[in-house]
């Protein structure tokens, strides 16, 4: 990945129609639900070490599919905030959240490489299978512990070329 590199098609999904990106929801929740996705992330949100009450944000959340994982680690006292630039990712996901009746998760279009969060606001922040389509990931991963706060954690998933998980916990 090079400093220049931008995002690729799926940061352009705002100029499709809504049935393929309705398409791509779709495909985004049978992944989620695959055993080695599920257990990758449920692996890596576990070595956050958010607590219960605490708040975790999703970068890169697409149509909210893995946060009932996400629901289970902070229950109904924590937070959860999604970020994605796609408007029909971000619209699923508050669709999914009203019929779960989560009053407590917000999700906002915005980029990964620049979070339009505070620092220091979160107790955990990750991201799943993003990194390969917004380059580059060193912008990503800056931006994703500058609003992680210190003693909280920071994880990636990622899947091509190579599959890998890394949570972090943020030293300062
Ligand atoms: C393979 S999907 C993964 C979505 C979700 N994390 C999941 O596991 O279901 C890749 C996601 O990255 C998002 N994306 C693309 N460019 C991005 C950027 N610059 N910042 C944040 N997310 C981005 C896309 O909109 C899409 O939702």
């Amino acid at each position: 990945m090079t400093e220049e590199w931008g995002s690729d098609f799926f940061g352009g999904l705002n100029y499709f129609p809504p049935e393929p990106v309705a398409g791509i929801g779709h495909i985004l929740d049978a992944m989620a639900a695959l055993p080695a996705f599920r257990d990758a992330r449920q692996w890596v949100l576990a070595n956050l070490r958010v607590p219960s009450g605490g708040s975790i944000l999703e970068a890169g959340c697409g149509n909210g599919a893995s946060h009932a994982d996400l629901h289970g680690i902070v229950g109904p006292s924590g937070r959860i905030v999604g970020i994605d630039p796609t408007v029909g990712f971000i619209e699923s996901a508050r669709n999914r959240s009203k019929q779960h009746g989560w009053t407590n998760a917000a999700y906002e279009t915005g980029d990964i490489r620049k979070l339009p969060r505070k620092e220091n606001e979160f107790d955990g922040v990750f991201c799943d299978k993003v990194l390969i389509h917004a380059g580059p990931a060193s912008a990503a991963l800056r931006e994703m512990s500058r609003v992680t706060r210190p003693g909280g954690g920071v994880g990636a998933i990622e899947w091509l070329p190579f599959s890998w998980s890394a949570p972090q916990i943020r030293s300062r």
